[in-house]
């Protein structure tokens, strides 16, 4: 079959690296695409928001099936559209995608069913807001409603900086993301990311993951759409991933079921393990970047029969095989990232640096200039490595990356600490 993987990050190579294996496929297409895709399949300049454009390539070339990578598209409904033109395709609809796309749509079904998560309020307009901030006190967390890029979530240190993030968000900071926003209790806990294949009703799980969001060593500076991950999340036993199964993700999907808008796709659950158990922090209606990288790197069984099956309504037949290794990815950035950077510098020895077998690096922000690989956005490559241990995954991982010559790039050299003081700990 011929398959077309929409999305241009590290996320997107891994994915059609892991369907690039999947003896059902004959050809693999990527819109956009970059310098790593190109390896894989063939790389179309399409943008991701371009629907009619992705539609008429689909007619054009055959495309039996569409795998869609980011959430803006899904949000924007390129999986209806598809499904109108009769083109399969593996996504939330749009409705299902508010579970991602506003946060008060999610609070409002925790609520309404019973799905454990931070206490809240819902706010229109800055006075109500104000006037419940001043109420509640610090901590306290304030969200813009929509899809923000990872940036529309703010954990004040003051009641002034508190009162400063309502007035920028309702003063149009995220545009329309942020015409409503979320007030919601703090947390306190470790976090984790649980992912499962939905196709409407049946939830598949497939792994457990932690991600590093801060740019700096020992999670310090500012957010970033991430630094690092590996999976599993140690801290997630078998135990919890059944009490999340069972009080968040199988209500989640019962519930949208429920509404009319059933889920199909990847629920990626952002959970905060507190004293009175998991919580919902957010569901995101997408796989993550770079949990993904970490994922595929894991997973032994073809993936592209799951994906169909969820588009398919199929899952409860599908079960899927995953090396007990632990898998670490490093995500090597543009001096700068997450602020201003330079694009367009020359990458090398990527080849030599990828040659261990337990190693793979997927590619984000890159370009091809004929045999040359260049810089092309912030975060550029996720090294990715597996091993017996999070320790040894890391130490692979970096002695990949320390083989990439790339002078304008710089990586974190602590991901995967924690669960590597636990390892030590425990031996
Ligand atoms: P999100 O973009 O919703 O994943 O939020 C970004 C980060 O903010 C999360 O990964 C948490 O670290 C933090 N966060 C969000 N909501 C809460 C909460 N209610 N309590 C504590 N931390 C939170
Ligand atoms: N790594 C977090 C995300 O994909 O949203």
């Amino acid at each position: 079959m011929n398959v077309l993987v929409i999305g241009s990050g590290g996320r997107e190579h891994a994915l059609a690296w892991a369907i690039s294996k999947s003896p059902l496929l004959t050809k693999l297409y990527c819109a956009p695409g970059n310098g790593g895709m190109e390896k894989v399949g063939d790389c179309v300049p399409l943008k991701v928001m371009d629907f009619d454009g992705i539609i008429a390539f689909c007619k054009e070339k055959g495309i039996d099936f569409v795998v869609v990578g980011p959430e803006d598209p899904l949000a924007g409904g390129l999986v209806d559209r598809l499904e109108e033109e009769d083109i399969k395709s593996f996504g939330p609809s749009k409705a299902a995608a508010q579970l991602e796309a506003s946060k008060g749509y999610t609070k409002d079904l925790c609520a309404e069913f019973g799905i454990p998560t931070a206490a809240f309020a819902r706010f229109e307009a800055l006075e109500p807001a104000r006037a419940y901030l001043k109420e509640q006190g610090l901590p306290i967390v304030i969200k813009a409603d929509g899809l923000a890029a990872g940036k529309g979530v703010i954990i004040p240190e003051t009641m002034g900086e508190a009162e400063e993030a309502l007035e920028e968000i309702f003063g149009g900071k995220f545009g329309a993301a942020g015409a409503q926003v979320v007030i919601e209790e703090f947390m306190t806990g470790e976090e984790a990311s649980f992912f499962v294949l939905a196709d409407g009703e049946v939830a598949l799980p497939l792994a457990t993951a932690q991600d590093h969001k801060r740019v700096g060593d020992g999670d310090t500076g500012p957010n970033t759409g991430g630094m690092g991950a590996y999976s599993p999340a140690a801290i997630m036993t078998s135990e919890l991933c059944e009490q999340v199964m069972r009080e968040i993700v199988q209500p989640t999907l019962d519930a949208m079921a429920k509404r009319g808008t059933p889920f199909k796709g990847v629920l990626f659950a952002g959970l905060m393990l507190t004293s009175e158990g998991p919580k919902l922090v957010e569901y995101n209606a997408r796989f993550g970047d770079p949990e993904t990288q970490v994922l595929m790197l894991r997973l032994k069984s073809d993936i592209l029969p799951a994906l169909i099956a969820a588009h398919d309504g199929t899952l409860g037949g599908v079960s899927l095989d995953w090396h007990e290794d632990v898998a670490l990815t490093v995500v090597m950035a543009a001096k700068g990232y997450p602020g201003a950077y330079e694009k367009g510098t020359e990458i090398k020895n990527l080849e030599a640096a990828g040659a261990d077998e337990t190693v793979e690096i997927f590619h984000a922000g890159t370009a091809t200039d004929g045999a040359r690989i260049l810089s092309a956005g912030g975060r550029v490559l996720n090294v990715t490595a597996r091993g017996k241990s999070v320790a040894e995954a890391q130490a692979r991982a970096y002695a990949a990356a320390d083989k990439i010559d790339w002078p304008n790039g710089f990586c974190r050299r602590d991901i995967g600490w924690r669960a590597i003081e636990r390892e030590t700990a425990s031996t």
